[in-house]
């Protein structure tokens, strides 16, 4: 029997899931580690601590296999962070995360001076601040001796697999959130890079995301024949965890951030640029919605407004009552990418009352997640008929009724890791198992008339927080 690793290196920390040839899961094993956020929008990672978790994850995981069982690595890591590495290959600074918002400046730049049409055409995206590209100027213009110093750039987990294989690569799904990147052909874009200060030598090579890149370094405590594959970013990796991967097909991911995620068969420029255009796992491409908090805001709730890291103490009801009260909340507490590519946007809570409760307010997260969900769905062009749904907000029963509910459409709630095992599923392919993902679905939550009417309606007013609150 062989076996393969997919890790997921997230936000709050590595998911490191060891399966069987058949992609059944036998371990997984979580390593977290700190996030430094502050006020002003920086949100940044030591990369050391993401190699540490990686390592010592994939030591416990050897420990589980006869030696030399172990046939494949592949990685899904969180997308759009600004890794920097000097000539000897040292990190010249923290990585500058997917939700980091420092960058208002340089994305205004990239939009307005050098235009969204011309981003669009040669990288079939629009400039967000956590995008890298907006990083790179930053780091330019406010730490010049360290953009002076860098001799490579690359992403969360294209770092984990140079220090896995020694081999400097990235893959087409991840390298599509850099925007430097022409999507549509899938290859860095010269005059992108050029606007950016970065030279071709400074880019990982481009993979697609199943091809083998090296083999994993024996330091790493499982033998000398272990396959690492290029991987993929988190949201890719999720759908090819999730089944993901044909047209009409969507997926909706409530992790650190939220996002809504739908193959297609070819490359698709957008009408709104607040979607964004990236290349599939799978060889083909994608369209993507994504809100920078999702879960988070429950986190948040939980555990610094009510002190508790219990997310059962408070569990809302959900019924016509307690859906119709005027509770809104406003889930932008590290700005807000789609729709509104608003980096200095934050996050509120409107119609507070004295018989507020506090499962009024957890009842209100849930919705208010689900209404920033519901607009970026609004911005897809297919008709979306059900969807898969991943991550850690899928614990909460209560969240899923609220959702499909919003949404107004099936949800498949599924019970595995999306992208620690579409790591895995990679892994496989890039030793030539193609195995078919089955989905270990854990629910099927369907909406209900009336209450599909009640949030139709609530969503109309939250609509108009957004530029009520913008405007002050
Ligand atoms: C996607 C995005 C987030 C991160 C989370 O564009 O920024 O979903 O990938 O890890």
């Amino acid at each position: 029997m062989q076996y393969y690793i997919g890790i997921d290196l997230g936000t709050s920390g590595a998911k490191l899931m060891l399966t069987d040839e058949t992609l059944q899961s036998v371990r997984t094993i979580t390593k977290t580690y700190p996030l430094d956020f502050t006020a002003d929008g920086k949100s940044e990672q030591d990369p050391a601590d993401w190699l540490e978790a990686v390592k010592e994850g994939l030591q416990e995981l050897a420990a589980c296999v006869p030696a030399g069982a172990v046939a494949g690595v592949g990685v899904g890591g969180q997308m759009h962070g600004l890794v920097m590495l000097d000539e000897n290959d040292r990190v010249l600074r923290p990585a500058i995360l997917w939700n980091d918002t420092r960058t208002g400046e340089e994305t205004q730049f990239l939009n307005r001076e050098f235009g969204v049409e011309k981003l669009a055409r040669l990288t079939g995206n629009m400039a967000f601040a956590g995008f890298t590209a907006p990083k790179i100027l930053w780091v330019k213009a406010h730490e010049p001796e360290i953009f002076a110093r860098c001799k490579k750039i690359c992403l969360p987990k294209d770092y984990i697999n140079y220090m896995l294989t020694g081999v400097f690569a990235t893959d087409v799904s991840d390298a599509s959130g850099m925007l430097l990147f022409d999507v549509k052909n899938r290859t860095w874009s010269e005059e992108m890079l050029s606007v950016c200060g970065v030279t071709r030598g400074m880019l990982p090579q481009v993979f697609e995301s199943a091809a083998p890149i090296g083999k994993l370094k024996p330091s790493f405590g499982l033998g000398e024949n272990v396959t690492v594959c290029a991987g993929a970013g988190d949201n890719a990796a999720a759908a090819i965890g999730t089944g993901t991967v044909n047209a009409g097909t969507c997926n909706i991911s409530l992790g650190t951030s939220g996002t809504v995620f739908i193959p297609t068969d070819t490359f698709v420029q957008p009408e709104n640029p607040a979607l964004h255009s990236f290349c599939h796992a799978n060889g083909k491409y994608h369209l993507m919605g994504c809100i920078l908090s999702a879960a988070s805001c429950d986190k948040w709730l939980n555990e610094t407004l009510f002190d508790t890291a219990d997310y059962g103490a408070v569990i809302p009801c959900l019924n016509a009552d307690t859906a119709s009260k005027k509770l809104y909340f406003l889930p932008y507490l590290a700005g807000e990418r789609c729709p509104h590519n608003d980096e200095s946007i934050r996050g509120a809570f409107v119609g507070l009352s004295h018989d507020t409760s506090r499962a009024d307010l957890r009842l209100a997260v849930f919705e208010g997640v689900s209404f920033a969900i519901k607009d970026c769905l609004a911005l897809v062009p297919q008709q979306i008929g059900k969807a898969t749904v991943c991550g850690g907000g899928t614990k909460s029963r209560v969240w899923m009724d609220v959702l499909a509910n919003v949404l107004g459409i099936e949800l498949e709630i599924i019970r595995t890791e999306g992208p620690a095992l579409g790591g895995a599923a990679l892994a496989c392919a890039a030793n030539g198992l193609h195995v078919a993902i089955t989905n270990d679905v854990g629910a099927i939550v369907r909406p209900d008339d009336a209450l599909k009417k009640i949030y139709a309606q609530k969503y109309q007013v939250w609509k108009k927080l957004y530029p009520a609150l913008s405007a002050i």
